[in-house]
C-alpha cells in the first residue's frame, strides 16, 4: 500500500480533500465547468510549473502521492507567480473518482511514471485498462495525453494498452512544451508517445 493510502486510510477523508480542493478552484474561476489540464506524478513540479508559465490560459493542476514533492512543487510555483496552476498530494484514482464531472481534463501528461519493473507488481503500474477506461471518461472529446519513460519495457506495456484500448488512439502529436523534469535530467534516455481519445 502506498504512503498517501497508508495515511489516509479513509475515503470519506480523500474524497473531502479532492472535493474541497476543487470547490476552491470553482470559485477561483468563478464558473463550475471548464477544461483542465493534468500531470499526473508531477515529482517536484519542474516541467508543470514551466508549462503553465508559457501558457498562462490554460488551467493546469500537478498532483503527486508525495506531500514532499507537492511541497516544493507549490515553492516554485510562488516564485514563478504562476497563478493558472494549482497542485494537490493525491493520488491519479482519487483525483479521477472524485472530480467534478463538469470539469474535463483536455490534456494529460505523465513523465517517467514508477515503472514497477517486477512482474508481482505490475498491477501497482498507473498504466492499467481500467485506468485509461476511467480518464478517457473524464477527457474532452480530442483529449490528448502524452506519456514519456526511459523504462523500455513499462514504455511498451504502456503503449501496448493504448494501441489496444476502444477508448484511445495513438497519434503522433508534439509535445506542446519542452522542459526537462526532474527525471528526465537524471534519465536523459527516454522514449515518449502521444494518444488521443476516441
Ligand atoms: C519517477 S517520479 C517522476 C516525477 C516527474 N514526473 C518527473 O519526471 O520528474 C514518479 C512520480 O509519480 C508519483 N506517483 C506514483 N504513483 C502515483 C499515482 N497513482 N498518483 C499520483 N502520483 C503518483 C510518485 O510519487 C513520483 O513522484
Amino acid at each position: 500500500m502506498d504512503y498517501f493510502l497508508k495515511k489516509y486510510t479513509s475515503p470519506k477523508d480523500r474524497e473531502g480533500r479532492v472535493k474541497d480542493f476543487f470547490d476552491e478552484l470553482q470559485k477561483k474561476y468563478t464558473k463550475r465547468d471548464f477544461e483542465i489540464e493534468l500531470e499526473i506524478g508531477c515529482g517536484h513540479g519542474h516541467w508543470i510549473n514551466a508549462y503553465s508559465e508559457s501558457f498562462p490560459e490554460k488551467i493546469c493542476i500537478g498532483i503527486d502521492l508525495i506531500t514532499k514533492r507537492i511541497f516544493k512543487s507549490n515553492l516554485k510555483k510562488e516564485k514563478c507567480k504562476n497563478n493558472n496552476l494549482s497542485f494537490l498530494k493525491t493520488s491519479a484514482t482519487d483525483f479521477l473518482d472524485y472530480k467534478p464531472k463538469c470539469l474535463k481534463i483536455s490534456k494529460t501528461f505523465i513523465f517517467f511514471p514508477d515503472p514497477w519493473p517486477k512482474k508481482k507488481h505490475h498491477k501497482r503500474r498507473l498504466i492499467q485498462f481500467s485506468f485509461l477506461e476511467t480518464l478517457w471518461s473524464h477527457s474532452t472529446n480530442n483529449s490528448q495525453l502524452f506519456f514519456r519513460s526511459d523504462h523500455d519495457e513499462y514504455f511498451k506495456w504502456s503503449k501496448n494498452l493504448f494501441e489496444m484500448s476502444k477508448h484511445w488512439e495513438l497519434e503522433n502529436i508534439d509535445l506542446p512544451f519542452e522542459h526537462e523534469s526532474y527525471f528526465q535530467k537524471l534519465l536523459p534516455d527516454f522514449k515518449s508517445f502521444s494518444a488521443k481519445t476516441l
